[in-house]
């Protein structure tokens, strides 16, 4: 999960590096480095931080080069240092940067340890560079080399190589980890993702598994997994400018939390008429599948995987299937249930995450009914590997700590719930409400947005604190959790969501005057056993924090409560996000911490 750029091109190189390099950052941001064509040598520069510190050293020393390979690294092998940071090196003649991980590298650094090659870093990914080196002593061409490479390369690799001699192109491959080939005029690039190069071209190639090519200023090859030249498809990709800019805004989680009207208005666009939810909106034929599907299993990680638990609620309640939840890094190895009745729906806002596409891949050689992404990727993995697909469209979500994405999920999925609901003719009326309440969300979550004051009155009675409990019942609970898991990101204080009746099986232990209890409390059926759990706190000195739309019923005689706007209550579950995600962005604010990108944390996790 680190970020990679290269360009091959008749300009100088530099800056246009740096600026991909900075788009990037949310997939790894601990160390950054360049190497590029200069004269007869390759100018090397790496530096631990940010991408800032090396723009910084290039300012310094003015390196000037028209063909180069760049990275931002999340580190997995090794620590953040100058030394494990990309580009490494062999010899001073090979220079590469990689993403992903290599799995075999203990038995090929002893391999190549043996023939004399030495490591300067603790990284699985040196090795590639001296691979490369060893190749090149038999082998006719950079190119050569990099597919000598993969017969021996375990692992999920995107990779980009200089060769000192040979100065007019660069060369890539990619297994398994993100890689997208950008086209110029007299120029072309690669990135981990199409957002790196939004401001040079909208024309890309997507390098399938096993794909190797070769990239100079006028002209990109691509060989397959049997290196055979093969025309890859072309696909245009509009990215606004202002889609991956911060505008007004302070961090982009502030902006993508705002965005979150338009976002969720782009999701339904094109998916749902009068009454009821439109055909195939999965994709040609997924009307018929979803006639035939009789359970659900969910695979996702992080805040997916908490809109999937909400959704198994809405599957089960209205479309009367019971749906099985899991993890992606643990699904595949407790020997899930499996059959032909049942439907593989996978939850992932990069579409590139290793653990969910490790599950999808594992699904797709079984006897599932079929795949179904819910993805905001179009180019992704994940969304080109699935049966069918529906694209959340919430545009790019840059900030680590996810927002609009979680909520244009949820909305996805209740498009998803009601197609399964209408395939097998279950709860017409229903449906019909709900699609009526759909068409108000925007405007709902525009009213939840405007709480900010109120929320900004609290946010620093918990800035202070070490921990915090969010607590929900039923279908709230996912959204405590996704509270929780907002707060503990960014903010860095503790904290843990429990079903609210489980309170009092453990952690009632933990509350006192230094223990801030948040409550998501809308009217609903059991508005009134939380309210007792609420008395049960407040009887122990913890600080109270409700949001809720019926005060007087609940009848809380302390604590603060912020009056949310009435909903439809099954979609209560996403405007309850919004003020969470408000609090937990108010509350890190104050207590000044890196919201955008939180230590050791990465946007896009790609590594196992
Ligand atoms: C990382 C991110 C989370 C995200 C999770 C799953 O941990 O920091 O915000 O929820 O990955 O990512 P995905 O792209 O699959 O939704």
């Amino acid at each position: 999960m680190c970020g990679i750029i290269a360009a091959a091109t008749d300009r100088s190189v530099g800056k246009l590096l740096i600026k991909g390099l900075y788009k990037m950052e949310y997939r790894g941001y601990d160390s950054a480095g360049i190497a590029m064509h200069v004269d007869d040598q390759v100018a090397h520069l790496r530096t631990l931080g940010k991408v800032k510190l090396l723009e910084e050293r290039m300012k310094l020393e003015k390196p000037k080069g028209k063909i180069g390979i760049a990275h931002t690294r999340w580190a997995t092998h090794g620590e953040p240092s100058e030394l494990n940071a990309h580009p490494h090196q062999s010899n001073d003649r090979v220079f590469i940067v990689h993403n992903g991980i290599i799995e075999n590298y203990l038995s090929l650094k002893e391999e190549l340890t043996k023939e004399g090659y030495a490591f300067s870093s603790k990284t699985d990914s040196e090795l590639i560079a001296h691979l490369l080196d060893r190749n090149l002593k038999t082998y006719n061409s950079l190119l050569e080399a990099v597919q000598g490479l993969k017969d021996r390369l375990d692992g999920a690799y995107a990779i980009a190589a200089l060769d000192q001699n040979e100065p007019d192109n660069l060369v890539l491959v990619r297994n398994r980890s993100p890689l997208v080939i950008g086209l110029g005029k007299n120029e072309n690039f690669a990135a981990s993702d199409p957002l790196a190069l939004a401001e040079l071209t909208n024309k890309f190639l997507i390098m399938e598994d096993g794909d190797v090519a070769k990239v100079a200023p006028d002209s990109v090859e691509v060989f397959d997994a049997k290196n055979q030249l093969v025309n890859r498809e072309q696909l245009t990709i509009d990215i606004k400018a202002e889609a991956a800019s911060k505008g007004d805004f302070k961090h982009y989680m502030e902006k993508e939390i705002f965005e979150q009207p338009q976002a969720v208005l782009n999701t339904l666009d094109g998916r749902i008429g009068g009454e009821d939810v439109l055909e195939n909106i999965f994709g040609e034929g997924s009307s018929e599948l979803l006639a035939k599907v009789k359970r659900v299993q969910v695979v996702a990680c992080g805040t997916s995987l908490h809109a999937g638990r909400v959704a198994a609620n809405w599957f089960s309640a209205i479309a009367g299937l019971p749906t099985q939840m899991d993890y992606a890094s643990e699904y595949r190895y407790k020997n899930p249930y499996i059959d032909e009745d049942t439907l593989l729906v996978t939850i992932s806002q990069s579409g590139e995450t290793a653990d969910t596409l490790a599950a999808l891949r594992y699904a797709n050689d079984k006897d599932y009914l079929g795949s179904l992404a819910i993805c905001n990727v179009p180019t992704s993995s994940l969304a080109r590997e699935s049966d069918f697909l529906l694209l959340t469209n919430a545009g790019p979500e840059i900030g680590v700590a996810s927002t609009k994405a979680f909520t244009t999920q949820l909305t996805a999925l209740m498009l998803l719930t009601l197609s399964l609901a209408k395939a097998t003719g279950k709860n017409p009326r229903l449906r019909g409400r709900i699609i009526k309440a759909l068409r108000f969300l925007p405007e709902k979550i525009s009213e939840a947005l405007a709480l900010k004051p109120e929320i900004l009155e609290i946010a620093p009675e918990i800035a202070n604190k070490n921990n915090a409990l969010f607590l929900g019942r039923g279908i709230f609970y996912p959204i405590a959790k996704e509270g929780a898991l907002k707060l503990k990101e960014i903010s860095y204080i503790h904290a843990e969501a429990y079903p609210a009746g489980e309170l009092k099986h453990g952690p009632l232990a933990l509350i006192d005057g230094e223990m801030p209890v948040i409550a998501i409390a809308p009217e609903h059926e059991l508005a009134e056993k939380l309210v007792s759990n609420l008395e049960e706190v407040k009887a122990r000195g913890g600080a109270l924090y409700v949001f809720g739309n019926a005060e007087e019923r609940l009848g809380l005689t302390s604590g603060k409560y912020i009056n949310m706007p009435d909903c439809d209550f099954l979609l209560t579950p996403i405007l309850y996000s919004i003020p969470l995600q408000i609090l937990s962005y108010e509350v890190a604010l104050l207590r000044g911490t890196d919201i955008d990108q939180p230590r050791n944390l990465a946007k896009s996790v790609t590594v196992e």
